[in-house]
């Protein structure tokens, strides 16, 4: 992603959400977006795969994906590369269901956008990716609708059609804040081992910094339409740069904790490398207390 710009056009005037981005993400990389309410992590991500919803528009900038920049392609174009090469996961994941198609037919209808053809084996697929993704009884939810999924049901339902066509990258904003802690583990150990751990790429939004520690790399710090600071999680978790950066990583420690989060504490000694598990021990519990 190369200096994106991205505005809103309201009755008020232009808004200008996104004031230059630029970020890489790797292959085998995760890579972690963060920072409050309205920073833009959503806008970023929609930019990217020409999600976003009007009166937003992308007013510069390059995002090249396999030596193409998708902001120049036509709709049919990125829509060939969407769900197939990029997947991508909606933070409200009922936006992303067909409310009068039966899940499996909707599974079936992403294949063959594709090419490919809906047959038993792919079937099969996507019930075991169900099955990673938590949900108990694939057979029932693939013969079912979307209203009759809770919220948590549909985000995996969600998850496992981003990740069917085993795409090079895959963008999730927020994909596990419906899901209670054990799901929500069991979900991103899905997503990093199809992805991350595959040789292929994962660009998530999150607000949970333990999240962060735990599944990503590499971490961006928005703050007002800006990356304030991007780099190494261990690195950016214990040498913060951006008074920003500090005040989101305080804001999660407790009194008890000794004023540092947890990858803060340690002494420069201290192999940086267990730095994430460390962090994501001691704020993921922080977090949501
Ligand atoms: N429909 C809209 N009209 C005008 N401005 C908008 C619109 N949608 C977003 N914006 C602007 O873009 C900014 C970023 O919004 P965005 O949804 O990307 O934030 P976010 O970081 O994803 O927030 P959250 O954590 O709540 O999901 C907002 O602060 C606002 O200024
Ligand atoms: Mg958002």
């Amino acid at each position: 992603m190369r200096d994106l710009v991205t505005e809103f056009d309201t009755r008020q005037g232009t808004v200008r959400a996104l004031h230059g981005i630029s970020f890489d993400v790797g292959e085998s990389e995760a890579v972690g977006i963060v920072g409050e309410s309205g920073s833009g992590k959503s806008t970023v991500v929609r930019s990217v795969i020409k999600l976003l919803m009007p009166p937003g528009r992308v007013a510069a900038g390059g995002a090249v994906f396999g030596g193409r920049d998708l902001l120049q392609l036509r709709e049919r174009d990125i829509r060939q590369i969407r769900g197939k090469d990029i997947g991508f996961i909606a933070q409200n994941p009922f936006s992303a269901l067909n409310p009068v198609v039966r899940i499996e037919k909707q599974f079936a209808n992403i294949a063959k956008a594709h090419g490919m053809r809906a047959d038993g084996a792919a079937r099969e697929h996507a019930l075991e990716l169900l099955a990673a993704t938590g949900v108990n009884d694939p057979q029932r939810v693939m013969r079912g609708y979307a209203h009759e999924l809770s919220g948590g049901m549909a985000q995996r339902v969600v998850i496992a059609m981003a990740l069917y066509l085993n795409p090079r990258l895959v963008i999730a904003d927020e994909p596990t804040t419906a899901l209670d802690l054990t799901v929500q583990r069991q979900v991103l150990d899905t997503l990093r081992r199809l992805t991350v751990e595959s040789g292929r790429a994962m660009l998530i939004v999150t607000h949970d910094l333990g999240v962060v520690a735990r599944y990503c790399d590499r971490v961006l710090v928005m703050y007002q339409g800006k990356v304030v600071e991007q780099g190494n999680v261990s690195r950016v978790f214990v040498d913060p740069q951006h008074p920003y950066t500090v005040s989101l990583l305080n804001s999660v420690v407790r009194p008890e904790d000794g004023g540092l989060p947890a990858g803060r504490s340690v002494s420069p000694a201290d192999s940086a490398a267990d730095l994430p598990a460390q962090a994501a021990a001691g704020l993921s519990e922080s977090w949501r207390s």
